[in-house]
């Protein structure tokens, strides 16, 4: 491996030594339809400094990316910003090869390391400490919930560098290392969707993280996060997405998400698409069959509005929605509106259930739930149709209130 693994120069002291996984295409429900990088940094300090590690699999693909630049064995300090095993998995090869004289984690990092890898000796930094490298100091943030409880982030001053960890990446594979190489329209998608599936039911913390970095006054001219490209062209782009994204901000955006069993509620998700349309919402209907939960949870990270529509099957909601559902109720989106409509054939317990989920999430329910038996009728579609103006009008009005 040793011939074929090269480090990427991002500063004249900083190296990016991590992995490159192309096959990946889950992640915790979430689809890696890309891949991703588990991405590592090697700091050339007076302590050189490795800045967390890769997948347990990709062991050989680290060390070989740091032995092209030096000997791995001439590395001091490791530094884990967080404890997830996409990050952590080969940290024990990495320790057994390379020895360092000390592993760095947040509080809740070192519980974890211990708690996943039996590794014990982890030292413990606090919000705010310092490390000198000697010639170089490294700071570090708490991040907590920015993804896990042992989250952090760690700032090298006289690069001006933010090692942000999963905080402003996004799942791609690519050889390309910086954001100025890459089509700017696939990170504006890759990072919202990437936002969307891991970080949206953390808005608060994320809003804390950019407080601290705010309040430290501190110049960010790179982010390096541990997937995806580094920011160096213009990482505030990334900053005032988040920045946005944690405000739950929503539009005119209407989603209608459904399923159908013999078409009828399809028949209704159409003509409850018209109305909306015609009311002034920007309307997308989405067949769930076919589409992956994670690109729904994209969907809504700007949507005002979500209507949803499921058949009944022996007394439950339609398999295909109960999965979406169970998926997006864990993700919280906030600030939305909704209605519920189905068709059925014999008890209807679809529009209830759908109802209940509003309920937990906290959607405001614009209308009563709209059932049909079998078939929709012209009137069942005039319905429809008046139900979308209604979701439509209250939207509006609620965007327009801010
Ligand atoms: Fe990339 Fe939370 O791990």
């Amino acid at each position: 491996m040793k011939e074929a693994f090269k480090a990427v120069k991002v500063t004249d002291d900083v190296y990016w030594v991590g992995a490159i996984d192309w096959s990946v295409r889950d992640f915790h429900g979430y689809l890696t339809s890309k891949g991703t990088t588990y991405n590592a940094f090697l700091v050339l300090a007076d302590k050189v400094t490795l800045i967390d590690t890769a997948k347990a699999e990709f062991a050989g693909e680290v060390l070989a990316r740091i032995a092209s630049v030096i000997d791995p064995g001439r590395i001091d300090y490791i530094v884990s910003n967080h404890s997830e095993p996409d990050h952590t998995g080969c940290l024990r090869a990495v320790i057994d090869t390379v020895k360092p004289e000390k592993v760095f984690a947040s509080r809740m990092g070192v519980k974890a390391l211990a708690a996943h890898y039996r590794l014990e000796g982890v030292t413990q930094v606090t919000d705010g400490e310092e490390l000198s490298l000697g010639n170089k100091t490294l700071t570090f943030f708490d991040t907590q919930m920015c993804h896990w409880p042992d989250s952090m982030v760690s700032y090298l001053h006289e690069d001006e560098l933010l090692f942000s960890q999963d905080a402003f990446g996004m799942h791609l594979a690519s050889y390309e290392r910086f954001d100025d190489e890459l089509e700017q329209s696939v990170m504006d998608c890759e990072s919202a969707k990437y936002y969307a599936n891991i970080l949206m039911p953390f808005a608060k913390s994320i809003k804390k993280t950019l407080g601290k970095l705010t309040d430290s006054h501190l110049p960010v001219s790179l982010i390096a996060p541990d997937h995806g490209p580094i920011w160096r062209k213009n990482p505030s782009r990334i900053l005032n997405d988040y920045a946005c994204w944690a405000q739950q901000a929503r539009t005119n955006k209407a989603v209608v998400l459904y399923d159908t069993m013999w078409e009828s509620t399809e028949l209704m998700a159409r003509a409850i698409g018209e109305g909306l349309w015609a009311g002034g919402a920007r309307t997308k209907l989405i067949p769930v069959r076919g589409v992956h939960r994670s690109d729904v949870a994209t969907e809504l990270l700007d949507a005002g509005a979500l209507v949803i529509g499921a058949p009944t099957i022996n007394g439950q909601l339609y398999p295909s929605l109960g999965d979406v559902l169970s998926y997006v109720r864990g993700l919280k989106p906030a600030g939305l509106i909704g209605a519920a409509f189905g068709s059925f054939g014999w008890s209807g317990e679809a529009t209830k259930q759908i109802a209940e989920f509003f309920e937990h999430v906290q959607i405001e329910q614009v209308t009563e739930p709209l059932k049909v038996k079998y078939v929709p009728t012209d009137e069942d579609l005039r319905l429809c149709y008046e139900m979308g103006s209604k979701i439509a009008s209250r939207l509006i009005e609620k965007i327009q209130a801010g």
